[in-house]
């Protein structure tokens, strides 16, 4: 059963058309890859599922709703959760207190994110919201997070930074979590780490659209995947065979390669 689904969308800013007739459906449990060279439409899919954008044509439709007018805080509330290609953290907060104002503030950016902030953080230090502060350090270990618990969040590694992305999404407790490459400028070894937390997420029935350039992680992560390509989707089905369709292989050979 679909969970998020697109029905014939296309996007336009100006004269540049971003997303042409774009399909596809997001079954419920599964983790889907979404590739595509740069400049692809990738992050303006994203942008659409999660209310930041609207589409020029074409519906989204979440959980049998069709949610393509609403506003990106109530499509969080309904259960869409999303990180950034670039992180978006508050860097003066702790990591403590990014989890804690996202479990309250359901994507919505302000002023009062800093109030929150030194609220919960008397909170947590005085005992006063048991609840609410275990909930954050179970989203922390989920992650991995919880050394890091009372760092400022300037003070994070990258990878670490990546990881608080992810939990602050988790916070507003989704159903559907969309991952803006979250492995980019990981080595490795951190890849491998974030391949893992990725799939326990999974495995806690979160259904997941997941971005990425790095093959081995989007390989190794996806059940299925979706090819864009100059705003068109291109493919889609199994990793392997979508993977070594010529359609795809031509797409990055023929585009900047970045493949
Ligand atoms: N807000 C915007 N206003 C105007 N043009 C935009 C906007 N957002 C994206 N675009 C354009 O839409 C196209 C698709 O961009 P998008 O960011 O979705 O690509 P992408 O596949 O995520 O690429 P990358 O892999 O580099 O992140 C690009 O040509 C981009 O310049
Ligand atoms: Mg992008």
């Amino acid at each position: 059963m679909a969970i998020l689904e697109t029905k014939h969308v296309t996007k336009n800013f100006g004269g540049l058309t971003a997303l042409q007739d774009v399909s596809f459906a997001l079954e419920k449990g599964e983790v889907m890859g979404l590739i595509g060279p740069n400049g692809a439409g990738k992050t303006t899919l994203i942008n659409i599922l999660s209310g930041a954008f609207h589409p020029s044509e074409g519906k989204v439709i979440y959980q049998g709703e069709d949610i393509s007018r609403l506003k990106a805080n109530l499509v969080n509330e309904r259960g869409i959760a999303r990180t950034f290609q670039v992180v978006r953290i508050f860097k003066r907060l702790t990591v403590l207190e990014n989890v804690l104002t996202a479990m309250v503030d359901r994507g919505k950016d302000g002023p009062w994110r800093l109030v929150w902030g030194s609220f919960f953080r008397r909170a947590c230090a005085f005992n006063q919201d048991r609840d609410a502060c275990a909930t954050a350090d179970g989203l922390l270990a989920s992650v991995g997070l919880l050394d890091y618990r009372d760092e400022r969040a300037e003070n994070l590694p990258y990878a670490m930074s990546k990881r608080l992305e992810i939990a602050r999404a988790l916070a507003t407790r989704p159903k559907v979590l969309l991952l803006d490459e979250p492995s980019s400028g990981l080595n490795p070894a951190e890849q491998n780490e974030q391949i893992k937390i990725i799939r326990q997420i999974n495995e806690q029935g979160i259904s997941i659209l997941i971005i990425e350039h790095v093959m081995k992680v989007i390989m190794d992560i996806s059940h299925r995947l979706i090819v864009l390509h100059y705003g068109e989707k291109i493919a889609e089905g199994e990793p392997e065979a979508v993977y070594n369709d010529p359609l795809v292989v031509e797409a990055y050979l023929g585009g900047e390669g970045n493949a």
